[in-house]
């Protein structure tokens, strides 16, 4: 393909270590050399943010053993806007160039671990290559998502024209940060039923938002309930590694919630909200008043109808357990997948190396063609074919028969009936808002909560956000939207919680989703619902390629498969305000983008 961007120069890094064992107690400089904002740290109380050498430990007294310093390089060896990662014997760190200062921070991304080096740089941080998470070069604080994390930083000097960097031993191998964090301050009675503010749900909506207030030096009571029986877990990975269990997902430890005082109860089910008294009410009977509430219990599955209901090992997947079950029964045998889309496709790819056969239907003629379009699914169709998947398209199932309780055979709509022991059901999702009908909080006709930029509903100290809520999108004008996507819920999270605090801020991202099969990813990002053209680039058969969604003569979106930084590039470009015209797309010379997109 024609205009590719050029890839930055490899420079030779020389390292120079100097082991710091001397026992002297450290000077506590910030990364950039300047007085340390440690003292400004308060557990209990509105709180700073802190570099790495704030937080990994709190002890105020720190040994030069902890540190290594290292010469990483000439300074004329990265240029303005080059990143490079580079070892300083104990770990490695990122080093980058910016307006003629260098910075050093985590070389990972504390998401999945991706190569921040390979990401995109741009204006003060670091966008991740793989889901876009983005990272402040000077504090390391993560302000874009996904992960929950942020990372450390290094301070760096220069010395008769060396850059140095000075990093914590520790830091460099952990590579993520917790933001410094509040604990309640609150005489609590945990079996009294009152929360200063009660989130229910548990995904990243409710988890980033009790994060978000702690690091915002909130200290009063939270409390955040669930359905489910773990402790928040990484969602995402449910469809894609079916055999994780739950204590392999698990996105905090128990301890970490017990440091920060973050109240977690499992297996309760809200059934009614009462805005007028502020309490809610749950299916044991239990009751919590709240002063600010936040509804964050995200989607459920759309059922399907067919006939055969009471047959067993049918799942719709949502928890750890189904996972697991669905991996145990396929194991050598046959599964067979309801659906097309994201969740039954990234089940029907990590079946293919389980199961005797995989087979999929699915009522369009395309797999992902809403999402993605026609060509795009056109050409994933084949990479399912070319790893043993059948497909059943244009079809619907009429009957699951069973033997003993559990399945047998689907029976499809045209007659042809499929050996099946195990079968997913993925046709979508819905809002899991059913509990709220009397509430008085408005829904819209599908049940989605509307918000406000702030996540606020229509009552006063109730706020909403995730999967359950349509909520104003920048990028498209306000207009509102709902966007089920992991990364979107940790931003709403976060929005919310700073609005509950009084510190409004505005729901500044540009939508990020991915999905994987057969060892490889499609990257997305932007909002394409209703697009009426695709523009490729790259080469579709050879799964290397670049499409554009556009409606009118506007691109809305964009998705890649093995073209990496290039949907976080333009991630940049839309987060940035710019508009990308279909024009510069068409041409297949992408040098645009460096210049990040046409005013
Ligand atoms: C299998 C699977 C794979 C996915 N893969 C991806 C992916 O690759 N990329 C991506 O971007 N997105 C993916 N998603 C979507 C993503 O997980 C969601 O967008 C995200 O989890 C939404 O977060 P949330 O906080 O709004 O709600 P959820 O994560 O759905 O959490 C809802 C919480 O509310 C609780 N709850 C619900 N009702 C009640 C009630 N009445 N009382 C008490 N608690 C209640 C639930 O127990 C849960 O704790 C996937 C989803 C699934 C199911
Ligand atoms: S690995 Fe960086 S955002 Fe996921």
């Amino acid at each position: 393909m024609g205009g590719c961007l050029s890839k930055p120069k490899p420079v030779e890094v020389k390292v120079e270590l100097t082991l710091l064992d001397k026992e002297k107690e450290v000077d506590l400089m910030s990364p950039n050399g300047k007085a340390s904002p440690f003292s400004e740290c308060r557990l209990n109380g509105s709180l700073g943010h802190c570099s790495d050498e704030d937080t990994m430990t709190l002890r105020p007294h720190r040994k030069h053993r902890d540190y290594i310093e290292a010469s990483v390089c000439h300074v004329k060896d990265l240029e303005n806007g080059q990143m490079r990662e580079v070892d300083l014997g104990a770990g490695r760190a990122l080093l980058i160039k910016e307006h003629g200062e260098f910075f050093a921070v985590g070389h990972k991304c504390p998401h999945y671990g991706a190569p921040l080096v390979k990401g995109v740089l741009s204006k003060g941080h670091v966008r991740c290559p793989w889901h876009g998470a983005c990272f402040n070069i000077t504090t390391g604080d993560i302000e874009d998502f996904p992960g929950l994390d942020s990372l450390p930083t290094f301070q760096v000097r220069v010395e008769k024209e060396k850059v140095i960097i000075r990093a914590n031993k520790q830091a460099l191998q952990t590579q993520r940060r917790s933001k410094a964090m509040s604990k309640c301050s609150a005489v609590i009675n945990s079996s009294t039923g009152f929360s200063h503010i009660l989130i229910i749900g548990s995904g990243p909506a409710g988890l980033v938002c009790a994060e978000t207030l702690r690091q915002e030096g909130f200290t009063d009571r939270i409390v955040m309930c669930t359905m489910d029986k773990h402790l928040p877990y990484d969602r995402p990975k449910l469809s894609k590694c079916l055999e994780s269990t739950a204590e392999q997902l698990q996105l905090r430890s128990s301890d970490f919630f017990q440091t920060y005082d973050i109240e977690i109860l499992l297996e309760k089910e809200v059934v009614s909200v009462d805005v007028k008294t502020r309490t809610v009410t749950f299916r044991d009977g239990f009751k919590i008043e709240y002063r600010k509430l936040f509804i964050a219990t995200g989607s459920r599955p759309k059922a399907l109808s067919y006939k055969g209901k009471d047959v067993g090992n049918v799942f719709h997947p949502r928890t750890p357990e189904d996972a697991n079950s669905i991996a145990t029964l396929a194991s050598s045998k046959n599964a067979v997948i309801v659906g097309t889309s994201f969740i039954g496709m990234e089940v029907a790819a990590a079946l293919t190396d389980k199961a005797h056969s995989v087979s999929v239907i699915g009522i369009e003629a395309v797999p992902f063609r809403k999402a993605f379009g026609e060509k795009v699914g056109k050409a994933l169709m084949k990479l399912f074919e070319s790893n043993r998947v059948k497909f059943y398209m244009l079809n619907e199932v009429w009957e699951m028969r069973g033997h003993n309780g559990q399945l047998k055979e689907v029976v499809l709509k045209s007659g042809k009936v499929l050996r099946a022991d195990v079968c997913v059901i993925g046709i979508g999702s819905s809002p899991a808002t059913a509990f709220l009908k009397q509430s008085g909080v408005h829904m819209d006709s599908k049940g989605f909560i509307p918000v406000n930029k702030t996540m606020q509903t229509n009552i006063d100290g109730v706020f909403a956000g995730g999967d359950v809520v349509t909520f104003p999108l920048a990028l498209r004008s306000n207009k509102k939207v709902n966007i089920p996507h992991w990364q979107m819920a940790h931003v709403h999270g976060r929005v919310a919680a700073l609005s509950m605090m009084g510190k409004a801020s505005d729901i500044k991202t540009v939508p990020y989703f991915w999905t994987a099969m057969f060892g490889k990813s499609i990257r997305y990002a932007g909002y394409g619902d209703g697009f009426d053209d695709v523009v490729i680039q790259g080469d579709l058969d050879e799964l290397k390629f670049v499409a554009f969604y556009t409606k009118s003569e506007e691109v809305v979106a964009v998705a890649s498969m093995n073209y990496d930084p290039i949907v976080s590039r333009v991630a940049e470009v839309l987060g940035s305000g710019k508009t990308i015209r279909k024009r510069d797309v068409e041409t297949g010379d992408m040098s645009w983008l460096i210049d990040k997109g046409s005013q």
